[in-house]
């Protein structure tokens, strides 16, 4: 996340990230699954305006569908840390957001990371950052890649965080279908069949750090596409089109249901962006990956 402070104010741009593997391994007790996936942070950001009040948690949104009060991650996020720095203070927070909302993007869990740690410095908080990384995981199971950015390794329910040191920033296009998914219902839907091919998490860090984009376009993996794919029939069609394209490992993130695909850094982004707009009429972004 970027921030800037001013004397009576915070800023912070919270970007969106994009699975570049993710493999589902089990079914835990606690209802959640066990993950394996790799994330890299995107410049695509949303952004938090953050003013200190007297008390409580104030709320705006530039979309007015989405909620505002505890339904909202980001009060949540703003209501935890005030209660567990036992603060007798509040917060307005302006969030803008750019991230579709249910795309896969995961928006909502940078939202709320960004919320932690914009307030824990704008109200002179004092949390250490393993404070801060338990508040995020009881958030959500993206929130605490939040708090890093850049590209990582992500196991557990996606809590423990290992940051991949020195990855090449590539750049993909990443479409929004406009059709959003819930997470919980495709994890529900989700059942463990034979494991799909796939070169592991490990080829795909590797690719990152040896900056190779055949590697890293061969390993692009997720497990939860076939589900989304039966949940969104639609997108196959998407998928399609867009490997027609110059695109390279094309596939869903996260729970969908944004598709994205890697542009070769001998090709013009910009120009695959225009054409892949043209051809389905749907958003389309370019991004390039975060470093730390
Ligand atoms: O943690 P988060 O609130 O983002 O998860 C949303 C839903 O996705 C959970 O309620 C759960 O159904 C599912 N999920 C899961 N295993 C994970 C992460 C999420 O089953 N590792």
């Amino acid at each position: 996340m970027r921030i800037e402070q001013a004397d009576d104010r915070i800023t912070v741009h919270a970007p969106a990230k994009l699975n570049l593997y993710l493999d589902v391994l089990s079914r835990r007790t606690d209802g959640y699954h066990e993950l394996d996936t790799v994330i890299q942070a995107i410049d695509i950001y949303d952004r938090l305006d953050l003013i200190p009040t007297d008390r409580g948690v104030h709320l705006n949104c530039s979309l007015p569908d989405l909620p505002t009060d505890e339904r909202n991650i980001v009060h949540r996020a703003a209501e935890s840390i005030l209660e567990r720095a036992d603060a007798k203070c509040g917060v307005e927070i302006t969030l803008t957001k750019r991230i579709p909302v249910g795309g896969g993007l995961g928006g909502g869990s940078s939202d709320a990371a960004a919320t932690l740690v914009g307030m824990n410095r704008l109200l002179d908080l004092r949390l250490p950052r393993h404070e801060i990384a338990d508040l995020a995981a009881h958030l959500g199971s993206d929130v605490p890649f939040f708090l890093s950015d850049g590209a990582a390794r992500c196991r557990g329910r996606g809590e423990r965080v290992e940051p991949i040191e020195g990855a090449a920033q590539f750049e993909y296009v990443v479409v929004w279908p406009g059709i959003p998914c819930s997470t919980a219902e495709v994890y529900q839907a989700f059942g463990f069949g034979l494991t799909p091919q796939n070169h592991g998490a490990s080829f795909v860090a590797g690719a990152l750090v040896s900056n190779d984009p055949g590697q890293l376009a061969a390993g692009r993996f997720n497990r939860l596409e076939e589900v989304v794919y039966r949940l969104h029939p639609e997108l196959t069609e998407l998928k399609r089109a867009l490997e027609q394209s110059p695109l390279r490992g094309v596939g869903v993130t996260g729970s969908g249901s944004c598709l994205f695909g890697l542009v070769d850094p001998a090709s013009a982004g910009e120009d695959i962006e225009k054409q892949i707009h043209q051809a389905t009429g749907l958003t389309v972004y370019r991004a390039r990956g975060l470093g730390q």
